[in-house]
Order: C-alpha cells, then structure tokens, then sequence
C-alpha cells in the first residue's frame, strides 16, 4: 500500500478561532449589507473569502523577519529577494511592490495605453480593473471547454491559440502591448495552463510579434499541474518547470500574497533593461524606491524564503492534496463543482446548486450569505458581481459561470475543518429548494463593485 500524503510541517503557533450561533450570523450579515467583505473577522470561523496573505509563515520566514535589511537604497534583503526570484524565474530585472495590484499598476503605466487590447486567459479582476482604468480592452480568449465544469480537460486554464489569432488579426500590432497569460488562470476555477500551451502561444505571439507576460500569482501551483499532469515534465522538479515556464515571456506581474507564502507583497520581474527602467520610474512615482517598491526590507526577506518554500514538491503536494480532498467530499454529496479540482480553491457551480434563484438576483452570493448563516464560513461570489458592468453600455455582465470560491488558505486549515466545511455545505444543498430568493443591489461603486456593494434581501 502506499502511504498518503502528509503535510512537510508541525504546527508550532496556534490562533483561537471563535463560534457564533446562527441568531448573531443573521444580524451580522444583515447589518453587513449582506457584502461578506464587510464582516468583522471575528465573525467568521472559517475564512475562506480568499488564498491572498492568509497563509501562515513558516519559522524559517520568521527568521528572516529579524535579518531583514531596512536600508532605503540597495538592501542586502532586496538582494537577496532578487536571487531567489532570478534562480526560479530566469528574469534578472525586480521591482517590489506592496502587492499585486501595485504590479499591475506599475507596469500597465508603462504599458497601456487608451484603446489598446490584452488578450489572455480570463484577466483576474483588479488585472481587468487596471487595463479597463486605461480605456483600454481585456479579451477573454480561454478554450470553451472552462466553461463546461463538467469537461475533464487537465489544464482549463489554457488559451484557444484560433481565438487568440483572430485577435492578432483583428488590430494592429501597435494596439497589442502583450498576451497576459495567468498561471493558474483563477477566475476560470484556479486551472492550469500547460507547459505546451505556453510554448503554442508564445510561438504564435511571436508571429505577430507580441510580447508574452505572466500573471504569475499562483505560478507555483500550475507548475505542480505540469509535473502531474503532462507527461514530458514528470521528471523535472517544480523550479526546473518555473523556469520553463518563465523562459517564454518576457516578464511577471506577481501577487506575493499567494505563491509567496507572505501575508503582503508583490513584484514585476523582467527579461529587459529598457522596460525595466520604464516601469522604475512609475515604482518611484507610485511604490517608493527601486529596491523596496511597497515592501520593508523584512517584507522582502521573509518572500524570498516563501518563494523557495512554495517551488518544493512536499509542500505544493499537501496544498493541492488538501483543495483536492474538499472537492472530492462535496462531489460524493453530489454538489455541482468545477472539474477537475483546482489548486487554490474549489468552485461551486451556483446556478446548478440553487436552480430556483433568478440569475439578476445574484445567485452566488445569495449561496455565500447561505453558507455564512448556516456555519460561519466566509466564500466569495465569483459571478455577477465581480463580473461588474459593461464600462460603456454599463448593463450587468453576466459572466458564463456563476461560482461560490471555497479558497483555501496555505498551510492554515486542518482536514477536520475541512469535513467542517464539506458538512455546512451538504446542509446548504438539502435545502436549496427552499431558497428562491435573492438580493437586489442598494448601493455599488464605479468600479469594482464586489468589495463595496450593499444588498437588500428579496
Ligand atoms: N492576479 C491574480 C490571478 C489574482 O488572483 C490576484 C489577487 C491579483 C492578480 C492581484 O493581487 O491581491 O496582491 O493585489 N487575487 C486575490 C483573490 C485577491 O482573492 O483571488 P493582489
């Protein structure tokens, strides 16, 4: 027999975590504008709203912590990041930044302009957020089969390369800037894209000569998709496949929030000088100097620590072993979720789960507050609301998949929590005909809806 997998670590600190009962949930949500983003924290025992700065920092990170240099200009700690990231990436050029966004930020300064176009697999929102800021378009140009949650295909997160061309057809190469490859694509369900698409696409980019950048916030977790799951790449190790990966584009953004294992941080890497100091400039403007962007010298050593911890097969293993172990609870019940499981999360078909909710009644998030009232669990709508209005005709987008995310922090949940979750949702779907009702939008922003909006119950 062989032996299952078990987690590379001991816990050595432990954070209570309180309980409510569902009289003060119901309060709770209510008075929260039924916006799960607007609980207090010590209102939710299982926070699965987001993977983002959740995890926990192994010991050899808090050491780091002691040993960060907080020197202005060229501290030993940046240095020290900037290996780390040239070692997994191949990319010499860094500028930090205090989290993904900032990334996007920065480089789309440097990159976008009014009336461009970004192709790629679907743009994560705050990714769509910044090129739409710029009046600027994202197009969506992921395979159909993402969209079926039942379709086994192992890497969902790829590029339809006869989608892509249309567009590198369709404008001018002037209009083009680059292809935003998101690795793993987490708005299409935390999927992978395969090393081989990679190649295709930046074969094809090369004809028309566009760049190729990666949005590289979960770069760790597809690279354990494509030493599982293609088999040219079974006998190379995780950093062996990163710097595959990498070798195909010319630079990142990167939400150190996620495959970072730290609870802030971020960082552009790049393959070019010109471009680099481009970008410097608007870092300076935006983050701060060139050798800490957003991040304090600590922020900067305890990353390139979390780097190299979350490149290790051990650790990415358990990760997506345990993301894996959900899912597979939930789909023995029956409950329609994107499949195969993705690395980060596991993505609740909402429309399947709650068939009586009309879709303008936002059905995601009328299975988030659901959830939260049944056992204190925090999810997050990927649906309607994230997927925001039209910028022109401001009409609600309604995105193909309506999904529930259950994110999984990293390394900070047990299976018994877990079991935890599998059962409330269980409890959920025995009584979703019940559910018919939904909620209707008080208040919303501009842009970026999701974080603010207010809702009234139906
Ligand atoms: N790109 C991707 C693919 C992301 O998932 C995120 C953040 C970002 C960029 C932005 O990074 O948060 O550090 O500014 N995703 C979080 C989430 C918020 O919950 O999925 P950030």
């Amino acid at each position: 027999m062989q032996l299952p997998y078990a987690e590379p670590f001991r816990i050595k600190t432990v954070e209570p975590l309180k309980t409510t009962t569902r009289e003060e949930r119901e309060v709770y949500i209510r008075e929260a504008g039924y916006n799960l983003f607007n609980l207090r924290s010590e209102h939710v025992f299982i926070d699965l709203l987001t993977d983002s700065g959740t995890g926990a920092m192994s010991d050899a990170q808090w050491a780091a912590i002691m040993t960060g240099d907080e020197s202005y200009a060229g501290s030993r700690s940046f240095h020290q990041l900037k290996n780390t990231v040239e070692h997994i990436t191949g990319f010499s050029y860094l500028l930090p930044t205090h989290q993904g966004r900032a990334a996007e930020n920065v480089l789309f300064s440097a990159l976008v302009k009014e009336g461009d176009i970004i192709p790629g697999n679907s743009h994560f929102d705050t990714t769509k957020g910044h090129i739409e800021f710029r009046h600027a378009h994202a197009l969506d140009c992921t395979i159909d089969e993402a969209f079926d949650i039942e379709n086994p295909h192992p890497f969902k997160g790829n590029i339809d390369l006869k989608k892509l061309e249309k567009v590198y057809q369709s404008y001018s190469k002037e209009q083009i800037p680059f292809c935003l490859i998101t690795i793993t694509c987490n708005t299409a369900g935390g999927q992978p894209v395969s090393l081989q698409n990679i190649k295709d696409v930046k074969e094809l980019s090369d004809k028309y000569d566009i760049p190729l950048l990666f949005d590289a916030a979960r770069f760790a977790e597809n690279a354990y998709f494509i030493k599982t799951r293609e088999e040219d790449c079974k006998n190379f190790n995780i950093k062996e496949i990163c710097t595959k990966m990498f070798s195909y584009g010319v630079g990142m953004t990167m939400s150190s929030k996620k495959d970072g294992l730290v609870n802030i941080g971020g960082f552009i890497a790049l393959q070019d000088e010109e471009l680099y100091r481009k970008a410097g400039n608007f870092l300076i403007l935006f983050e701060g100097f060139l050798t800490y962007g957003g991040l304090a010298g600590r922020d900067m050593a305890a990353l390139a620590v979390g780097l190299d911890e979350a490149t290790e097969f051990p650790y990415l293993e358990s990760r997506i072993k345990q993301v894996e172990l959900l899912g597979n609870l939930l789909i023995q019940q029956g409950i329609p979720i994107q499949k195969p499981i993705g690395g980060h999360a596991v993505f609740i078909d909402a429309t399947r789960f709650l068939p009586h909710v009309p879709k303008e009644e936002y059905i995601a998030q009328t299975l988030a507050i659901e959830l939260y009232k049944e056992a204190g669990i925090r999810a997050v709508e990927i649906g309607t609301l994230l997927a925001d209005r039209d910028p022109v005709s401001r009409e609600n987008r309604y995105p193909k998949l309506e999904l529930l995310r259950l994110t999984i922090p990293r390394r900070t949940y047990t299976d018994n929590h877990i079991r935890y979750i599998a059962a409330a949702v269980c409890k959920v779907f025995e009584r979703r005909q019940e559910i018919t009702k939904g909620y209707e939008i008080v208040y919303e922003a501009d842009l970026l809806r999701h974080f603010s909006v207010m809702l009234k119950s139906l």
